[in-house]
């Protein structure tokens, strides 16, 4: 993503924790965040120009081989807490997770020290194991065949695109991190 969308989101940013929405006192599963809140492209037309206007939509309908999208979630996460065990994400509304690509756009680094960091498990979206369920024991069934895990340093402008399916976690943050910021969803 081009850094002038990343200073763009960024600022967008700064107004919505400044201007907290009401639906950002919904579902945020305690303090895990210092901001969080669901369909912000729906509440602030800031993140919507983003979706309409950035690489962001051309990317994913290549990558999903469609000429056509429909977001079905999306989430502003500020400053992460503490991490997430591995899990895979649950898919919001009528839609198979075939028919689902999630992806995430980072408006800050982190994964410095594996600190904060998504991974992924490569290939564990092809996993016989885990069927409706979030959260995941690697442990068990054929899921210690994925032993493969990503590892890298998100930067800012990154854009990380996954298949629901695909079994990850957020690393716990060990210590205190400067301000991370991002902008998950799905289509
Ligand atoms: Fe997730």
């Amino acid at each position: 993503m081009q850094m002038d969308w990343v200073e763009f989101l960024r600022q967008v940013t700064d107004h919505q924790v400044e201007h907290p929405h009401l639906w950002s006192l919904v579902g945020r599963g305690g303090d895990s965040y210092d901001y969080i809140q669901r369909n912000v492209w729906m509440t602030n037309n800031g993140y919507r120009d983003f979706m309409y206007y950035s690489p962001l939509c051309h990317v994913l309908a290549q990558l999903a081989r469609t000429s056509e999208l429909r977001p079905s979630t999306d989430v502003l996460i500020v400053n992460p807490n503490d991490g997430i065990n591995w899990h895979q994400d649950n898919q919001n509304g009528p839609i198979d997770a075939d028919y689902a690509i999630r992806w995430w756009t980072a408006m800050d680094a982190c994964g410095e020290g594996k600190i904060g960091v998504p991974e992924y498990l490569i290939g564990s979206h092809r996993n016989q194991t885990v069927k409706d369920e979030v959260a995941v024991d690697i442990s068990g069934g054929d899921l210690p065949r994925f032993t493969d895990c990503t590892e890298y340093v998100v930067q800012p402008g990154d854009l990380i695109v996954w298949n629901t399916r695909t079994v990850h976690r957020i690393r716990d943050l060990a210590q205190a991190t400067p301000r991370e910021s991002a902008l998950p969803g799905s289509f």
